[in-house]
């Protein structure tokens, strides 16, 4: 038994993977029993006029498994060509042009993720939790006796 759980999930083709779909349906009733939360990494999150594709992947998944995480993230993912066989490495440059300046295009990894909505969603949800199991901070931390 878990005091709380965080799922994520990339998308890949309009789809997340389908272990997470699958672990989340199969595990649907004991997630509802605790706090919980999901992320979800897309490049749609990346730009500004595909944030409601962003938005419904997150409500397909919903939808698809059932589960009603307690707090949600969308956050724009990395493009790793220096890991992609070639075709799919055509197939991203091509799909994501409209975000890639020149300099990018032509070199290397490239990575849309906005660490500071990442540090404000773990924060969020660490004091969802503590709020939900009834934990306080540790107060005595850094006070002087
Ligand atoms: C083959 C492939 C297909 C993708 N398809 C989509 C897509 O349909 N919509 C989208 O918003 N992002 C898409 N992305 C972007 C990924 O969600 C993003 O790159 C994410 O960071 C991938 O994380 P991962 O490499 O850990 O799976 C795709 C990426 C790859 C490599």
């Amino acid at each position: 038994m878990y005091d709380a759980v965080i799922v994520g999930a990339s998308i890949h083709v309009g789809k997340h993977q389908e272990a997470i779909r699958d672990f989340v349906s199969e595990n649907r009733d004991a997630l509802a029993e605790m706090p919980t939360a999901f992320f979800q990494v897309s490049l749609s999150s990346a730009s500004e006029e595909k944030r409601d594709e962003a938005a419904g992947y997150v409500e397909s998944f919903i939808t698809e498994t059932g589960w009603h995480p307690d707090r949600i993230g969308q956050f724009g993912g990395a493009l790793r060509f220096s890991e992609y066989g070639f075709l799919k490495r055509l197939m991203m440059k091509q799909i994501a042009k409209d975000l890639l300046d020149e300099e990018r295009r032509s070199h290397g990894d490239v990575e849309f993720t906005d660490w500071n909505a990442v540090d404000a969603f773990t924060s969020d949800v660490a004091a969802f939790v503590e709020g939900r199991l009834g934990v306080t901070p540790d107060s005595s931390e850094g006070s002087a006796t």
